[in-house]
């Protein structure tokens, strides 16, 4: 049996007809740039984060670089986040000038450590200029939301939620994307809500940055030729923004399915009598995990990837290097040991296939392949 990691074309033949006519509509309206799609998809993307407003943007890179630019954080600041993410986190924050501090992840979520969090923000507040805290809701899981919010008003704080992996995720019964001053979302295909192409999006109940988001994407013009601030094109188009709002119908229900797939993966791992050796992503009271990405943990987690590759299943890891130890970063001069559960998760996490059309027996045979791994391992 083959199983990959993903197949997005079986979503598309789902929603085959409904896509193809809200593609029709945009090819025979001869409008693609920022028209009615975009504006509907962004009153209807707030409306389901429960926000006031939602800017559509290119990506979910540009989204988080755009939401620092929005809160004016630039060059000589400094923002805290986690050093395991996908790289366009800190990406963000380098190319609006500014630097990052990272604190450790809390090893049961693989989100920031807020424990931690709270000791560099009392170490370090005095001596840095510390201007924002960009928490990301790691493979669909809420962030300790109440933690972080209330250090941030202790330290007046700006807060971009990184939710590219998140969308639909809930703390306490709220949205992620609508704690902090910025909620940033991508639309990459592979994404929980994702498109044909690139795109994403940021939420805000400010009024003011929303109207400065929009500008940011479109050239900083207030109006056609009216330049004010300086911008970039980082916009959503028309196709992108009609497939989306055809899909956001369907989010709930993908998710649901995805929570579905995890309690299977569990329950099946515990039934095998795999605890011991697979430890499972651990779910809290009032965090509704959204499973962008199954996330296990295991020792021998190479060998693992390699045994399933040749069995025909695909499995990936989110991810191999924390950023403070990849090249590009060097130059930040952290070292190995710095950030301990972070290096640990990176050598340690493996990503199972998960999207919401897996079937039982794919998931049966992955767990029976994994519990015929483990049976010839010493781990
Ligand atoms: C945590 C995180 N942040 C940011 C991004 C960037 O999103 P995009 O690929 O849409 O630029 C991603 C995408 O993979 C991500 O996983």
């Amino acid at each position: 049996m083959k199983v990959p990691f993903l197949d997005l074309r079986k979503q598309y033949k789902s929603i085959e007809k409904e896509i193809d006519t809200s593609i029709k509509g945009v090819l025979n309206s001869g409008h693609f740039i920022l028209g009615e799609n975009v504006s509907k998809l962004e009153e209807e993307f707030a409306r389901y984060c429960g926000t006031k407003y939602a800017v559509g943007v290119a990506s979910g890179t540009d989204a988080l670089e755009l939401a620092l630019l929005a809160l004016g954080i630039g060059k000589g600041d400094w923002v805290i986040t986690t050093p395991f993410t996908f790289i366009a986190t800190v990406e963000a924050i380098v190319f609006v000038g500014a630097e990052p501090i990272f604190v450790d992840i809390n090893p049961d979520t693989c989100n920031i450590d807020t424990e931690q969090l709270e000791k560099v923000l009392a170490k370090s507040s005095k001596k840095l200029n510390i201007k924002a805290i960009m928490p990301v809701h790691l493979y669909g899981q809420p962030c300790d939301m109440n933690a972080i919010m209330r250090l941030a008003r202790k330290y007046k704080l700006k807060v971009i939620e990184d939710c590219a992996q998140a969308v639909g995720a809930e703390y306490k019964g709220k949205k992620v994307g609508s704690f902090g001053d910025c909620g940033c979302f991508s639309f990459f295909p592979s994404k929980n809500l994702g498109t044909y192409g690139d795109g994403g999006i940021i939420t805000t109940d400010d009024k003011k940055t929303a109207e400065k988001l929009r500008m940011l994407r479109a050239h900083g013009a207030k109006d056609k030729y009216h330049h004010v601030i300086k911008g970039k094109n980082s916009r959503l188009d028309e196709l992108q923004a009609a497939i989306l709002r055809v899909k956001l119908r369907y989010l709930d229900r993908w998710n649901a399915g995805r929570r579905k797939i995890g309690t299977f993966y569990n329950r099946l791992f515990s039934q095998n009598r795999l605890n011991d050796f697979i430890i499972i992503p651990k779910q809290f009271p009032g965090h509704k995990h959204v499973f962008h990405v199954f996330a296990v943990r295991i020792k021998e987690r190479d060998k693992l990837h390699v045994f399933l590759r040749e069995k025909g299943i695909t499995t990936l890891m989110h991810y191999p290097i924390p950023i403070h130890l990849e090249e590009v970063y060097k130059y930040f001069g952290y070292k190995e040991g710095d950030f301990p559960n972070a290096e640990t998760a990176a050598s340690t996490v493996l990503s199972l296939p998960m999207y919401p059309e897996l079937r039982r027996e794919e998931i049966k045979y992955v767990v029976k392949m994994i519990k015929q791994f483990c049976e010839g391992s010493d781990t």
